[in-house]
C-alpha cells in the first residue's frame, strides 16, 4: 500500500486525530482525500489543508443509508481509514451506563462494521486496498472509569480480526491501531501523559506502508503491549486503579 497517490476516506476528520490523519495523507501524497463528519461546516479548516485534494462530506456512521450514499461518491477509496469514536464515562454502575454502553457499541463496533460492510466491495475493485481501524490500548485492557468504552474497543479489535480473514482473498491489509493516550477533545478526559494526533497520524501511515497489521504508534502503547505480553494480569490490576468518581 503506497499512501503517494492513494485514494483515502477518513471519518470524523474535523478534529483529533481524523483531523490529523488528513493533514499526514495530504503531506505524504494521497491524491484525493474524503474527510468525513457528522456535521459537514465543522470540516472548513480542514479543507483549507488542501482544497484541491480534499473532499467534505457530510457522514455520521450510524446511519447506514447515508454511508450507502457516500460509497455512492467515493468510488474511487482504496484506503479507508476509521477513526471516528466516542467514549462516555462513569462505570458500569452510573444511571447512565447502558444508555452509554449502547451509544459506544453502535459508534465504535457497528459504526466500523456498516462503514466496512459498505467499502469491502469498492476496495476489492480498486484492487484490495486497506482498511485502518483505529482502535486503542483499551482493546487489551480495561480501564474502569471508562470500562464500556473498553468493551466496544475490544469488540472491534475482535471484528478487526475477522474482516481481515474474510478479507484476504481480496488481498484487502487490515490493519489495527492501538494508541495509548492522545492529546485530543477525547483524551482530556484522560489522565495519563499525552501523544500529539500527528505522531499518532505520521506513525500509522509509515505502518500501513509496511504492511503491518498491528500497530502500536506512541511509547504509552509499545510499553504496555510489551508488559501484557509479559504479564497481562499485572497490567489488568494496574488499569484497575483509574475507577469511576
Ligand atoms: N484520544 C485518545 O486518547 C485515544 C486513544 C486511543 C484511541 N482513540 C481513538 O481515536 C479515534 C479518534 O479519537 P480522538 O481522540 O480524535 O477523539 P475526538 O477528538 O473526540 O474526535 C472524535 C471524532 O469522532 C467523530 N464522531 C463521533 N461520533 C460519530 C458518528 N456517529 N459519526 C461520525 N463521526 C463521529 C467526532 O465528530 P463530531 O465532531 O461530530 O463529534 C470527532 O470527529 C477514536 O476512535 C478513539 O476511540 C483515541
Amino acid at each position: 500500500m503506497n499512501i503517494k497517490g492513494s485514494v483515502v476516506l477518513v471519518t470524523g476528520a474535523n478534529r483529533g486525530i481524523g483531523k490529523a490523519f488528513v493533514q499526514a495523507l495530504s503531506d505524504a501524497g494521497a491524491s484525493r482525500i474524503y474527510a468525513t463528519a457528522r456535521n459537514v461546516d465543522s470540516l472548513k479548516e480542514i479543507v483549507a489543508i488542501d482544497s484541491k485534494k480534499i473532499i467534505p462530506l457530510g457522514l455520521d456512521i450510524t446511519n447506514p443509508e447515508q454511508i450507502a450514499q457516500i460509497a455512492e461518491i467515493a468510488q474511487d477509496v482504496n484506503l479507508l481509514i476509521n477513526n471516528a469514536g466516542v467514549l462516555g464515562t462513569g462505570g458500569f454502575f452510573s444511571p447512565s451506563s447502558i444508555e452509554i454502553a449502547r451509544w459506544e457499541m453502535e459508534t465504535n463496533y457497528f459504526g466500523g462494521l456498516y462503514m466496512i460492510q459498505a467499502f469491502a466491495p469498492i476496495l476489492k475493485r480498486n484492487g484490495g486496498g486497506a482498511i485502518a481501524n483505529i482502535l486503542s490500548l483499551a482493546s487489551f485492557v480495561n480501564v474502569p472509569m471508562f470500562g464500556s468504552y473498553c468493551a466496544s474497543k475490544a469488540a472491534f479489535h475482535s471484528l478487526t480480526q475477522g474482516v481481515r480473514a474474510e478479507l484476504a482473498p481480496q488481498g484487502t491489509l487490515v490493519v489495527g491501531v492501538y494508541p495509548g493516550t492522545v492529546d485530543t477533545d477525547m483524551g482530556e478526559k484522560v489522565p495519563l501523559d499525552k501523544v500529539s494526533p500527528s505522531e499518532i497520524a505520521v506513525f500509522t501511515l509509515q505502518a500501513i506502508e509496511q504492511g503491518i497489521e498491528d500497530i502500536n504508534p506512541d511509547p504509552m502503547s509499545q510499553q504496555v503491549i510489551a508488559s501484557i505480553k509479559q504479564d497481562a494480569k499485572a497490567v489488568e490490576k494496574q488499569f484497575a486503579t483509574l475507577l469511576p468518581n
